[in-house]
C-alpha cells in the first residue's frame, strides 16, 4: 500500500517581504502552504501577529496549514480556524483543554492538528486520535528554521503510525526534511512534509518541491 504524499511548504524563510509572490512560486506543485505563527512565549522567535497572519491567509493562493507555537492556544487556534485556514495544528505543550479545542477547530470548518515538542511522548494522546485529523512529530525544537534533522525522532513517527492505524490521519514531519532526510522519514511513517530553508533556500523553490515529492514517493514500504 503506497500513502498519499502531501508536500507543505513553509515559509518561514522565504521572503517576507513578498509572502504572496512566495506562496505562488510553489502554488503549483505544493498541498498547502506552512504558516509558522510564533509568538516570542511559547518558543523564543516572533513571526506575525494575528492581523498580519490572517492577511497573509487571505491573500494565500494555496490552503494554509497553520502551526501555532503559541501559548493559549486554546482561545487562538480557533480563530485561525474561523479566518479560513484549511488545517490549524496547535501543541499539546500549549494546550488546558485539548480535545475541547480540537473539537472546537473542526467545527470552525478547518482540519485540526496536534503537534509535539522532541521531548513530549505521543502516547498519552492515542486517546484523542478520533478528534484529529493530523499529528504533527518535530523533528527540531520548534522556533526557528535551518535546524538539523533530530534522528532519534524516527522512533516517535514509527509510534505514531501505530497509534493512527487505519484512520485516514495525516502524518507530518517539521524540522530539518530536505533530500537528505526525507526518504528515513517517509520510512518511519510519515506522509506530510514540512519544508522550510529546504524549498526556499533553494534556486528553484518549486523544483526541490517536486524533488521532495518524489523522493518520498520512490520509498518502498
Ligand atoms: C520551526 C518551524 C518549521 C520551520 C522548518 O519551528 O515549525 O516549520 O520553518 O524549517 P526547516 O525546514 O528549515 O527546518
Ligand atoms: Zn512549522
Amino acid at each position: 500500500m503506497s500513502r498519499e504524499i502531501r508536500i507543505t511548504p513553509s515559509i518561514l524563510n522565504a521572503n517576507f517581504d513578498d509572502l504572496a509572490g512566495e506562496i505562488r512560486r510553489i502554488a503549483q506543485v505544493s498541498d498547502l502552504v506552512h504558516l509558522d505563527v510564533m509568538d516570542n512565549l511559547f518558543v523564543p522567535n516572533f513571526t506575525f501577529d494575528f492581523a498580519t497572519a490572517s492577511a497573509i491567509i487571505q491573500e494565500s493562493v494555496l490552503p494554509v496549514d497553520a502551526h501555532l507555537m503559541v501559548l493559549d492556544a486554546d482561545t487562538i487556534a480557533p480563530q485561525y480556524a474561523e479566518i479560513g485556514c484549511a488545517s490549524v495544528t496547535l501543541h499539546v505543550e500549549a494546550t488546558q483543554d485539548v480535545p475541547g479545542t480540537l473539537r472546537a477547530i473542526r467545527h470552525a470548518g478547518a482540519r485540526a492538528g496536534l503537534a509535539v515538542k522532541p521531548g513530549t511522548d505521543i502516547t498519552d494522546y492515542a486517546d484523542v486520535c478520533d478528534l484529529v485529523d493530523m499529528f504533527l512529530i518535530m523533528t527540531v525544537e520548534p522556533g526557528f528554521g535551518g535546524q538539523s534533522f533530530m534522528s532519534d525522532m524516527l522512533a516517535k513517527i514509527s509510534q505514531t503510525r501505530l497509534i493512527i492505524g487505519d484512520r485516514p490521519i495525516w502524518l507530518q514531519v517539521d524540522g530539518g526534511i530536505s533530500p537528505d532526510t526525507i526518504e528515513m522519514a517517509t520510512q518511519a511513517g510519515a506522509d506530510t512534509f514540512v519544508a522550510g530553508s529546504a524549498v526556499f533556500k533553494a534556486q528553484d523553490p518549486a523544483k526541490m518541491v517536486s524533488m521532495l515529492r518524489a523522493l518520498a514517493n520512490g520509498v518502498k514500504e
